[in-house]
């Protein structure tokens, strides 16, 4: 029987590509090189299933009907990269990864708001370029962290991870948004609105999907919602974040800082963010442990497998 052929567009953990292998024609890429344009296309018309990643942009003019492609597995939690409705009318089911990455994507926002608040980049900046003059009193004084207010907007599985991380570990009281009643079970935690939220945080960490739903959620208005010293996470998405109207806020230091692990127009970053030491800046490594990343390429093997032998697939998105 012939098997079915599957293609990776980036290269992934060893583990979960032997397991692909045991049950699947697996076409690889080694080098790593993300695919342009064409080279999706061409994928989408010579695999039975796309394995995809954030770094795939697939549109409506890429997911049309008559692909050979039936199945599109994403290694990661976010979709807003695949066009779903486009995938949904040219027949193609997808899935993605829930659940696996949560911890390792709350510990990335703790890591922000206290390389944020403590000015963590600022000063390793100074020791590496050799400037540090010694120990001084008033040296790079930041935030203090426990004790103070966190908004979490989207309390989601990692939404709500981090939540459980600043209230346990730092004492932090826990405000948060939700397109939806959610009851939490964080003592004291309130659900309230985004101008609430957005006006009582200390720190403001973003943990809504992305999408034409949240695009610029956080907008000039929104910034300037926000308290004068109040930090800005996001290890969401990028386009939930207006970056030029950020740029703006942080310059004139209307909020305190920023800790960004995604951006707009991923892995461009807006010019403006380079220059400004208030901003601490990662290249999307939210889900980025060994464990987490096998888990992730592990998860979409269960995904193909139970598509490939006609079984609804676990994690389906569409
Ligand atoms: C996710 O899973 O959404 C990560 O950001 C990688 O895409």
């Amino acid at each position: 029987m012939t098997r079915p052929v599957l293609r990776l567009t980036r290269a992934w953990p060893d583990r979960p590509v032997a397991a692909l292998r045991a049950r699947f024609e697996v076409i690889d890429n080694p080098d790593d090189a993300p695919l342009d344009r064409d080279a999706l296309r061409r994928a989408l018309q010579g695999c039975d299933g796309l394995l995809a990643t954030v770094s795939d942009r697939l549109d409506a003019g890429l997911l049309t009907p008559g692909l050979r492609c039936r199945f599109i597995g994403n290694f990661g939690v976010g979709v807003s990269h695949i066009d779903l409705e486009a995938a949904r009318a040219a027949g193609i089911t997808v899935t993605n990864t829930p659940g696996v990455l949560t911890d390792a994507t709350a510990d990335l926002a703790i890591a922000l708001l206290l390389m944020s608040a403590r000015r963590a980049s600022e000063g390793e900046a100074l020791v590496r370029a050799g400037r540090w003059q010694g120990w001084a009193p008033t040296q790079l004084m930041g935030t203090h962290v426990t004790g103070k207010t966190i908004g979490i907007v989207g309390m989601g599985r990692i939404g709500a991870a981090t939540a459980r991380r600043a209230h346990h570990g730092f004492g932090m009281r826990v405000l948060y948004t939700s397109r939806t009643p959610r009851p939490c079970d964080i003592p004291g935690a309130r659900q309230v609105d985004l101008p609430t939220l957005l006006a009582e945080s200390d720190f403001v960490s973003l943990h809504c999907p992305g999408g034409d739903a949240n695009r610029h959620l956080i907008d000039a208005a929104a910034l300037a919602r926000m308290k004068p010293g109040a930090h800005l996470i996001n290890t969401a998405r990028g386009e939930v974040v207006d970056e030029a109207a950020l740029v703006e806020a942080l310059r004139e230091r209307r909020i305190a800082g920023a800790g960004l692990d995604v951006y707009e127009n991923e892995p461009r970053l807006h010019p403006g963010l380079i220059g400004l030491p208030n901003v601490t800046l990662l290249p999307h490594l939210g889900s980025a442990t060994v464990e987490t990343r096998e888990a992730m390429g592990m998860k979409v093997v269960e995904n193909a497998i139970a598509f490939f032998e006609g079984r609804d697939p676990p994690d389906r998105v569409v």
